[in-house]
């Protein structure tokens, strides 16, 4: 596949088959993930990758208080648009069915710049899921827990010995074509 066709054809995806993603093609996402570039060559990142359906259903457990915490958030937010609300309950209280999740960390508690080794993760989340997409693997980036203040419990769960939790990002085979929203305009200018 084209760099560009992988780029704009991407979408994030909440609803998967059960088709399990194979050896093979996790191995290449998360090799994907660890060639992106990061400041001061830091690889500040650690990626736990929650595939086993114990710890799938444990992980569900846990977002489904993620999703009820952010609700009433969400309600507000989405006033307008109750579908969405609709859509992020079962996202949330599924994982949509994903059969793999990764939960992206820093990988110390102790960096002296947080800001550059956030970005750095960031490019390695992005990395992840442009190759899931070129192995038709649906991927969506998750920042809920944040949002909803159990970032710190994620992370105790998850990884005790690691930094700040970054996302959650689950992967699976689409089980529907997502529509891309519309790209805002006056983003950016050539000066
Ligand atoms: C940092 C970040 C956090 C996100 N958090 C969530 C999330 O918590 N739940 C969710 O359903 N989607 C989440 N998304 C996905 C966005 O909603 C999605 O990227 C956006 O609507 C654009 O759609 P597209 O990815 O199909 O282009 C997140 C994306 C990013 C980059």
């Amino acid at each position: 596949m084209e760099t560009r066709d992988a780029i704009i054809g991407r979408r994030s995806v909440r609803r998967y088959t059960e088709q399990p993603i194979s050896d093979a093609d996790l191995q290449d996402i998360i090799t994907a993930g660890l060639y992106a570039p990061s400041a001061v060559d830091l690889q500040p990142w650690y990626f736990v990758v929650v595939r086993s359906p114990e710890k799938l259903e444990e992980l569900r457990e846990f977002m489904s208080e993620v999703y009820d915490r952010t609700e009433p958030v969400l309600l507000k937010r989405f006033a307008k648009h109750p579908a969405i609300v609709a859509e992020t309950r079962v996202f949330l209280k599924s994982l949509g069915d994903s059969q793999c999740c990764i939960l992206a960390f820093l990988y110390k508690p102790d960096y002296p710049d947080k800001r550059v080794v956030m970005q750095s993760t960031s490019a390695a989340i992005q990395n992840m899921l442009l190759a899931a997409y070129d192995k038709g693997v649906g991927s969506c980036w998750m920042t809920a827990a944040l949002s909803a203040g159990m970032d710190e419990d994620l992370r105790l769960k998850y990884a005790p010995e690691q930094g700040d939790f970054i996302a959650a990002i689950t992967f699976g085979y689409p089980s529907y074509t997502p529509k891309a929203p519309r790209r805002k305009d006056g983003r950016y200018e050539i000066i």
